[in-house]
């Protein structure tokens, strides 16, 4: 699998496992499986509610605790300086594999940004006493990177970002280059587009995936996977079914032409599948993250 390397020297498998919208008692199977197919890198979240059965995938599996690369993120409820470190605590005794390679802030709070800010702060420190590997955002768009690089020490080495054809978020993408900050695409299959009532079409059916799937004798998937992987991204697409895991981390034996990247990239709306970072507010996404 290809490397990317993080802005602190860390690297990271480009293509991972995500487990947003995995029931936990599907997670500990296709998190094994991925890993027994070749799979390196596993997403998840504390507000998933998976992050045990993903440890038990890991220990399972048998593979060195060096060769697996597990990202998990702080959900907004746990925002604040000592919450924040409480809520890595939590995480850590749920995935039971020790130290974390990359913890993330789940969502920027633009009306609480304080508490945005202290969760950072924590990061940071948890960085420097070397209990993660590394730390970044998720969903932060050009406002909140900027207030948070503001009072910021260490600049974040990732931001996950809803990231597929429908929806780019190019002026995201430009500052995070030119902070270096890897973007990282959730919903790199459009899934977002189909699981939520988001007003897109189905991804994977547009015609101009579609297409070229035909044309390359790939899958839709693949062809989106490849997009992402070719502008340099990191891509964590999410499925329970076996042979979807395997169709999915086969993305290397072939290249889009660079007018087939145009082709998607043409695809753009600027509209998002999931919510904006405004709309996640700590009254309507309030969640207990529970302790163990
Ligand atoms: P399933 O888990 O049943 O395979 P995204 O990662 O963009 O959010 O997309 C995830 C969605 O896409 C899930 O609904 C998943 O369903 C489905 N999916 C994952 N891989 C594939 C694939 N290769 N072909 C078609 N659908 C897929």
């Amino acid at each position: 699998m290809i490397a990317r390397t993080l802005n602190n020297g860390v690297d990271l498998p480009a293509l991972g496992l995500g487990v947003f919208q995995t029931p936990p008692d599907q997670t500990r199977t296709a998190v094994e499986t991925a890993l027994s197919l070749g799979y390196r890198h596993v997403d998840t979240a504390a507000v998933y509610g998976n992050e045990r059965e993903v440890g038990q995938a890991v220990r399972a599996s048998g593979l060195p605790r060096e060769e697996v690369f597990v990202e998990t993120k702080i959900w907004i409820s746990d925002f604040g300086y000592e919450e924040t470190l409480r809520s890595y605590a939590k995480s850590v005794r749920k995935l039971d594999l020790g130290h974390v390679d990359l913890l993330l802030l789940h969502w920027p709070l633009p009306s609480a940004f304080d508490r945005t800010r202290e969760a950072y702060r924590a990061l940071e420190k948890l960085l420097a006493d070397g209990e993660v590997r590394a730390i970044g955002v998720s969903n932060f768009q050009v406002q909140q990177l900027r207030d948070l690089l503001a009072g910021a020490d260490v600049v974040p080495a990732v931001n996950q970002l809803e990231l597929h054809p429908y929806h780019q978020q190019r002026d995201v993408q430009a500052l995070d280059a030119e902070l270096g900050i890897l973007d990282q695409a959730w919903s790199p299959l459009g899934g977002a587009t189909f699981y939520r009532d988001s007003g897109h079409a189905n991804l994977l059916e547009d015609a101009v995936v579609a297409g070229l799937a035909r044309d390359l004798g790939r899958t839709p998937a693949q062809v989106l996977l490849r997009w992402g992987l070719q502008h340099g991204r990191s891509v964590i697409p999410k499925s329970v079914r076996p042979d979807r895991i395997a169709q999915n981390l086969d993305v290397l034996g072939f290249k889009l032409e660079d007018d087939q990247v145009a082709a998607l990239d043409a695809l753009d709306t600027g509209r998002a599948a999931g919510p904006t970072p405004e709309q996640v507010t700590l009254e309507d996404f309030h969640r207990d993250i529970p302790e163990a």
